[in-house]
Protein backbone atom coordinates (compact mmCIF):
# COMPACT_ATOMS: atom_id res chain seq x y z
CA UNK A 1 0.00 0.00 0.00
CA UNK A 2 1.13 3.37 -1.20
CA UNK A 3 2.77 5.52 1.80
CA UNK A 4 -0.54 7.85 3.42
CA UNK A 5 1.33 11.01 2.20
CA UNK A 6 1.12 9.86 -1.14
CA UNK A 7 -2.44 10.65 -1.97
CA UNK A 8 -2.11 10.92 -5.58
CA UNK A 9 -1.20 7.01 -5.75
CA UNK A 10 -4.19 5.83 -3.98
CA UNK A 11 -7.20 3.98 -5.89
CA UNK A 12 -10.63 5.87 -4.97
CA UNK A 13 -11.37 3.47 -2.68
CA UNK A 14 -8.63 4.00 -0.24
CA UNK A 15 -8.95 7.91 -1.25
CA UNK A 16 -12.48 7.80 0.30
CA UNK A 17 -11.13 6.17 3.59
CA UNK A 18 -8.49 8.89 3.91
CA UNK A 19 -10.35 11.85 2.91
CA UNK A 20 -14.09 12.19 4.48
CA UNK A 21 -16.76 13.06 2.13
CA UNK A 22 -16.94 17.02 1.54
CA UNK A 23 -13.23 17.15 2.26
CA UNK A 24 -11.44 20.29 0.77
CA UNK A 25 -8.07 19.32 0.65
CA UNK A 26 -7.46 22.61 2.50
CA UNK A 27 -7.38 21.14 5.96
CA UNK A 28 -8.96 22.94 8.96
CA UNK A 29 -9.73 26.57 9.25
CA UNK A 30 -8.59 26.73 12.06
CA UNK A 31 -6.57 23.77 12.75
CA UNK A 32 -7.95 21.43 15.50
CA UNK A 33 -6.59 22.44 18.68
CA UNK A 34 -5.55 18.74 20.73
CA UNK A 35 -5.14 17.87 23.76
CA UNK A 36 -3.27 14.00 24.43
CA UNK A 37 -3.12 11.57 27.34
CA UNK A 38 -0.88 9.17 27.60
CA UNK A 39 0.60 6.83 30.66
CA UNK A 40 3.58 4.83 28.41
CA UNK A 41 6.15 4.83 25.63
CA UNK A 42 3.28 7.60 23.96
CA UNK A 43 4.39 6.61 20.08
CA UNK A 44 0.96 7.17 18.74
CA UNK A 45 1.45 11.19 20.85
CA UNK A 46 4.26 11.33 18.20
CA UNK A 47 2.49 9.17 15.33
CA UNK A 48 -0.14 12.65 15.43
CA UNK A 49 2.90 14.98 15.52
CA UNK A 50 4.17 13.62 12.88
CA UNK A 51 1.26 13.65 10.54
CA UNK A 52 0.55 17.66 11.92
CA UNK A 53 3.78 18.13 10.76
CA UNK A 54 3.45 16.36 7.52
CA UNK A 55 1.13 18.60 6.99
CA UNK A 56 -1.47 15.43 6.24
CA UNK A 57 -3.83 16.62 9.44
CA UNK A 58 -4.55 20.44 10.11
CA UNK A 59 -4.20 20.08 14.30
CA UNK A 60 -1.92 21.87 17.02
CA UNK A 61 -1.55 19.67 19.83
CA UNK A 62 -1.64 21.83 22.55
CA UNK A 63 -0.26 19.74 25.24
CA UNK A 64 -0.14 16.39 26.44
CA UNK A 65 -0.47 14.86 30.04
CA UNK A 66 1.28 11.93 31.31
CA UNK A 67 0.13 10.44 34.65
CA UNK A 68 3.27 8.50 35.17
CA UNK A 69 6.43 10.84 35.23
CA UNK A 70 9.63 10.14 33.36
CA UNK A 71 7.89 7.95 30.84
CA UNK A 72 8.60 7.55 27.21
CA UNK A 73 5.41 9.86 26.07
CA UNK A 74 6.68 12.59 28.25
CA UNK A 75 10.30 12.05 27.18
CA UNK A 76 8.96 11.82 23.12
CA UNK A 77 7.20 15.61 24.11
CA UNK A 78 10.64 16.73 25.23
CA UNK A 79 12.23 16.24 22.22
CA UNK A 80 9.62 17.27 19.84
CA UNK A 81 9.16 20.45 21.77
CA UNK A 82 5.53 20.15 22.57
CA UNK A 83 4.00 20.66 25.92
CA UNK A 84 3.66 18.37 28.60
CA UNK A 85 2.33 18.50 31.96
CA UNK A 86 2.94 15.76 34.57
CA UNK A 87 -0.24 14.56 36.54
CA UNK A 88 0.69 11.62 38.92
CA UNK A 89 -2.31 9.82 39.62
CA UNK A 90 -0.59 8.26 43.00
CA UNK A 91 -0.62 12.15 44.22
CA UNK A 92 -4.84 12.32 43.42
CA UNK A 93 -7.31 11.80 45.97
CA UNK A 94 -9.45 9.73 43.31
CA UNK A 95 -10.07 9.79 39.87
CA UNK A 96 -12.65 12.53 40.00
CA UNK A 97 -10.28 14.70 41.24
CA UNK A 98 -7.68 13.99 38.89
CA UNK A 99 -10.16 14.45 35.87
CA UNK A 100 -11.44 17.61 36.98
CA UNK A 101 -7.53 18.71 37.27
CA UNK A 102 -7.31 17.36 33.76
CA UNK A 103 -10.06 19.17 32.58
CA UNK A 104 -8.62 22.41 34.04
CA UNK A 105 -5.33 21.96 32.35
CA UNK A 106 -7.00 21.16 28.72
CA UNK A 107 -8.98 23.95 29.15
CA UNK A 108 -6.23 26.63 30.07
CA UNK A 109 -4.13 24.84 27.34
CA UNK A 110 -7.11 25.81 24.74
CA UNK A 111 -8.03 21.81 24.15
CA UNK A 112 -11.07 21.72 21.65
CA UNK A 113 -10.52 17.95 22.32
CA UNK A 114 -8.80 15.35 23.38
CA UNK A 115 -7.16 12.09 22.12
CA UNK A 116 -6.57 9.01 25.03
CA UNK A 117 -3.37 7.72 23.47
CA UNK A 118 -2.14 4.94 25.92
CA UNK A 119 -4.23 6.72 29.26
CA UNK A 120 -4.57 3.56 31.27
CA UNK A 121 -6.73 4.68 34.18
CA UNK A 122 -10.33 4.79 33.64
CA UNK A 123 -12.02 7.79 33.35
CA UNK A 124 -14.73 9.56 35.18
CA UNK A 125 -17.60 11.61 34.01
CA UNK A 126 -16.06 14.81 35.24
CA UNK A 127 -13.70 14.65 32.24
CA UNK A 128 -16.46 12.83 29.57
CA UNK A 129 -18.87 15.51 29.58
CA UNK A 130 -16.19 18.43 29.87
CA UNK A 131 -15.43 17.08 26.17
CA UNK A 132 -18.78 15.84 25.26
CA UNK A 133 -18.15 14.04 22.00
CA UNK A 134 -14.93 14.82 21.76
CA UNK A 135 -13.50 12.61 24.07
CA UNK A 136 -11.35 9.85 22.15
CA UNK A 137 -9.60 6.60 22.40
CA UNK A 138 -7.99 4.31 20.59
CA UNK A 139 -7.67 0.63 21.89
CA UNK A 140 -5.98 -2.29 20.06
CA UNK A 141 -8.53 -4.61 18.94
CA UNK A 142 -11.69 -4.55 16.60
CA UNK A 143 -14.20 -3.39 18.90
CA UNK A 144 -16.81 -4.81 20.02
CA UNK A 145 -14.17 -7.36 20.37
CA UNK A 146 -11.50 -7.81 23.08
CA UNK A 147 -12.55 -4.87 25.34
CA UNK A 148 -10.74 -3.84 28.61
CA UNK A 149 -7.18 -4.44 29.61
CA UNK A 150 -5.03 -6.93 27.02
CA UNK A 151 -6.79 -6.17 23.65
CA UNK A 152 -3.98 -8.06 21.88
CA UNK A 153 -3.30 -11.21 24.36
CA UNK A 154 -7.02 -11.70 24.36
CA UNK A 155 -7.46 -11.86 20.60
CA UNK A 156 -4.32 -13.95 20.43
CA UNK A 157 -6.32 -16.48 23.40
CA UNK A 158 -8.89 -16.59 21.33
CA UNK A 159 -7.78 -17.93 17.71
CA UNK A 160 -8.86 -15.09 16.19
CA UNK A 161 -7.53 -14.98 12.65
CA UNK A 162 -8.09 -11.06 12.25
CA UNK A 163 -7.44 -8.46 14.98
CA UNK A 164 -6.68 -4.79 14.68
CA UNK A 165 -7.61 -1.29 16.27
CA UNK A 166 -9.93 1.15 17.18
CA UNK A 167 -10.67 4.52 17.36
CA UNK A 168 -13.75 5.60 19.70
CA UNK A 169 -15.59 8.11 21.51
CA UNK A 170 -14.95 7.56 25.10
CA UNK A 171 -18.38 7.01 27.03
CA UNK A 172 -19.05 5.60 30.75
CA UNK A 173 -18.54 2.35 29.86
CA UNK A 174 -15.18 1.05 29.13
CA UNK A 175 -14.23 0.62 25.43
CA UNK A 176 -17.61 0.57 24.14
CA UNK A 177 -18.42 4.18 22.75
CA UNK A 178 -19.36 4.94 19.26
CA UNK A 179 -16.53 3.77 16.60
CA UNK A 180 -14.78 6.81 14.82
CA UNK A 181 -12.60 4.69 12.49
CA UNK A 182 -10.72 0.89 12.83
CA UNK A 183 -8.06 -0.46 11.03
CA UNK A 184 -7.67 -4.45 10.67
CA UNK A 185 -4.46 -6.87 11.04
CA UNK A 186 -3.91 -10.82 10.14
CA UNK A 187 -3.25 -12.83 12.85
CA UNK A 188 -0.30 -15.22 11.65
CA UNK A 189 -0.08 -18.59 12.52
CA UNK A 190 3.11 -18.09 15.05
CA UNK A 191 2.19 -14.78 16.07
CA UNK A 192 3.47 -13.76 19.52
CA UNK A 193 1.70 -10.49 21.64
CA UNK A 194 4.53 -8.79 21.02
CA UNK A 195 4.67 -9.27 17.24
CA UNK A 196 1.10 -9.08 17.02
CA UNK A 197 0.91 -5.91 18.77
CA UNK A 198 3.89 -4.39 16.72
CA UNK A 199 1.76 -4.84 13.44
CA UNK A 200 -1.75 -3.60 15.25
CA UNK A 201 0.70 -0.32 16.68
CA UNK A 202 2.01 0.37 13.20
CA UNK A 203 -2.12 0.55 12.17
CA UNK A 204 -2.35 2.69 15.02
CA UNK A 205 -0.25 5.35 13.72
CA UNK A 206 -1.81 5.65 10.48
CA UNK A 207 -5.65 5.07 11.75
CA UNK A 208 -5.15 7.84 14.40
CA UNK A 209 -4.62 10.81 12.12
CA UNK A 210 -6.96 9.78 9.91
CA UNK A 211 -9.43 8.85 12.29
CA UNK A 212 -9.16 12.70 13.33
CA UNK A 213 -9.05 13.99 9.64
CA UNK A 214 -12.60 12.59 9.66
CA UNK A 215 -14.71 13.83 12.70
CA UNK A 216 -12.97 17.27 12.79
CA UNK A 217 -14.64 17.74 9.81
CA UNK A 218 -17.84 16.71 11.57
CA UNK A 219 -16.50 19.42 14.73
CA UNK A 220 -15.56 22.36 12.24
CA UNK A 221 -19.55 21.84 10.41
CA UNK A 222 -21.08 21.68 13.79
C1 LIG B 1 -1.85 1.40 22.08
O1 LIG B 1 -1.77 0.07 21.66
C2 LIG B 1 -3.27 1.81 22.28
O2 LIG B 1 -4.16 1.13 21.46
C3 LIG B 1 -3.52 1.45 23.71
O3 LIG B 1 -2.31 1.74 24.37
C4 LIG B 1 -1.24 1.59 23.45
C5 LIG B 1 -0.41 2.84 23.53
O4 LIG B 1 0.78 2.72 22.79
N1 LIG B 1 -4.65 2.17 24.24
P1 LIG B 1 1.76 3.96 22.67
O5 LIG B 1 2.07 4.41 24.10
O6 LIG B 1 1.10 5.03 21.90
O7 LIG B 1 3.00 3.43 22.01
Amino acid sequence: MPAFSDLSQQNPSEQALLQPAGWNGQGFDPPLQLGVMASGNGSNFEAMEMAIRRGELAATIRLLVVNNPGCGAQRRAERLGIPCSVMDHRLHQDRRELDRELVRRFKDAGAEAIVMAGWMRIVTNDLIQAYPNRLLNIHPSLLPSFRGLDGVGQALQAGVQISGCTVHLVTEDLDAGPIVAQAAVPVMADDTRTSLAERIHHEEHRLLPIALMHIGQSWRQG
